[in-house]
This record gives C-alpha cells, sequence and structure tokens, in this order.
C-alpha cells in the first residue's frame, strides 16, 4: 500500500508532528534532531542532532481500539526482525515498549492515537533508537542505556531505518489481518520479562510477581501470589526487582 515519506532537520516530536498532520493510510517522518522529543509516562527522550534514529509513522487503520493493545509489541518484533536482518542478535523487548540489550535499553516505542477520520483510527507510532548518543548526554538519561554502534559500528543509521519501516509495513499488515496472536511465538523468543521477578507500578499502587508471558491481547501476565493476572499497558510502569 502506498506511503508517504517526509524528512526534516529539526521539529519539536516527530510523534506531536504527525498528531497535526492529515496522514492518509501510513506517513514515515523523520527528524535529525528534536527540541521536545519525549517518552511514556512524560518523560523527555534525549534527541541530539543526527545522533540517533528518531521517526514516527502515521498509521490509519479501520482496527477497532480495543485490538491495538498488542500494538507496541509487534513494532517491536518488526524491529527485533530489523536488526537481526542486519545480524544484530540478542536484542530482547521489555514489556511494553522497550528495546533493550543485555539489560540496558537502546530504544522505545511511544504510541499515540491521533483522532479518528471517515471512521478510521489515527495511529502515531513513535521510534527512538539510540544510535552514536554522546557521552556527555548520558547523566540526564534516568535509565541504563546504550548505542547500537556498540554492537554493530558497521552499520549506518540509513540501514537501520530502512529495514525496520520494511519489517514494519509487514507487520502491520499481519496485525491488520490477524490480530496480535499470530505474534505470539515471536514474542516468547525475545520476552526479557519471562520467568524473572518484576514490580509493576499501577496507579501508584505495586504489584510483585514472575514474568508469565503476554495473552492473545498484549496484556502481560503476572504470577502472583492469587493466581495470574493480566496487565494491560496503559500507563503502568514495569521494573525488574
Ligand atoms: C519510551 O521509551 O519512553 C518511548 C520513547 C519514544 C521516543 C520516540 S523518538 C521519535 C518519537 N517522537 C517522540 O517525541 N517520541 C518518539
Amino acid at each position: 500500500a502506498d506511503w508517504e515519506c517526509e524528512v526534516l532537520l529539526l521539529t519539536d516530536s516527530t510523534n506531536e508532528q504527525l498528531k497535526g498532520d492529515g496522514f492518509r493510510h501510513k506517513k514515515l517522518l523523520v527528524a535529525e534532531y528534536q527540541s521536545a522529543g519525549r517518552g511514556r509516562r512524560g518523560r523527555q527522550w534525549v534527541s541530539p542532532l543526527a545522533s540517533n534514529l528518531y521517526w514516527s509513522v502515521g498509521w490509519q487503520t479501520q482496527m477497532p481500539v480495543q485490538q491495538l493493545g498488542g500494538l507496541s509489541l509487534i513494532v517491536g518484533l518488526a524491529i527485533i526482525k530489523a536488526l537481526n536482518k542486519l545480524g544484530i542478535k540478542g536484542v530482547q523487548l521489555k514489556w511494553p515498549n522497550d528495546i533493550r540489550y543485555q539489560g540496558r535499553k537502546l530504544g522505545g516505542i511511544l504510541i499515540e492515537l491521533s483522532g479518528d477520520m471517515a471512521g478510521a483510527l489515527q495511529v502515531v507510532i513513535g521510534v527512538g533508537l539510540n544510535m552514536q548518543m554522546g557521552a556527555s548526554l548520558a547523566q540526564s538519561i534516568e535509565q541504563e542505556w546504550m548505542n547500537l554502534h556498540e554492537l554493530a559500528p558497521e552499520v549506518s543509521r540509513q540501514q537501520v531505518l530502512a529495514e525496520m519501516i520494511i519489517e514494519l509495513n509487514l507487520a502491520l499488515e499481519t496485525f491488520e489481518q490477524k490480530g496480535f496472536e499470530s505474534f505470539l511465538a515471536d514474542w516468547k523468543a525475545v520476552d526479557e520479562c519471562f520467568g524473572q521477578k518484576v514490580s509493576i507500578l499501577q496507579q501508584n499502587q505495586e504489584l510483585k510477581g514472575i514474568g508469565a508471558g503476554v495473552d492473545a491481547t498484549g496484556a502481560l501476565l503476572l504470577q502472583t501470589g492469587k493466581g495470574i493476572v493480566p496487565i494491560y499497558a496503559g500507563e503502568v510502569s514495569l521494573r525488574f526487582r
């Protein structure tokens, strides 16, 4: 299907910019710099000039909003496939949206709804991937992080971006046709939380348990003292204990 592409030198946030754009079907927006890049739960996304990848895809879909729970997971899976194709192995996903390597964050995914147009949902899928960020910015980042360059110094930003969009395009088509269920096996192979002691913070309440995979909607399954509880992404945060 048709894609539209736009590359900007600078913007506030590629997600924000696309939310105000009446995109049709699928549109890729890439920026070299973001003055107000954002992460999940109101956090800032450090976005220095020409060091990393910052992009968003505007996606118009007929899928009902209740079925979009697995979207950030399939976006993560598409990114892992792209990295695998470039020879980068061992990258994992921390539910629901972190791209990590040996416990350090390589990138993240931020999905936002920007409304609907003629009965179709306008979804914005934002991805930030650390490529070659200078160490001077390290202090302003709260989590353990790393650059993709450490794993694959010879792989360019352009290659990574191109492969990610190819894989995302395929993943979105499968997701629309078959839902999240058809990605369950792929998720199992890269699920960093599986069998790990984790704690979930939801509206200031802490829930402790052991990661037990995800269900057919993409909800995290947590093995707790009271049995298996599904956790929906929304505004939760997950920590390893
Ligand atoms: C997270 O891990 O908290 C999600 C980070 C998402 C960052 C990307 S960079 C491109 C797009 N534009 C934004 O403002 N945020 C996303």
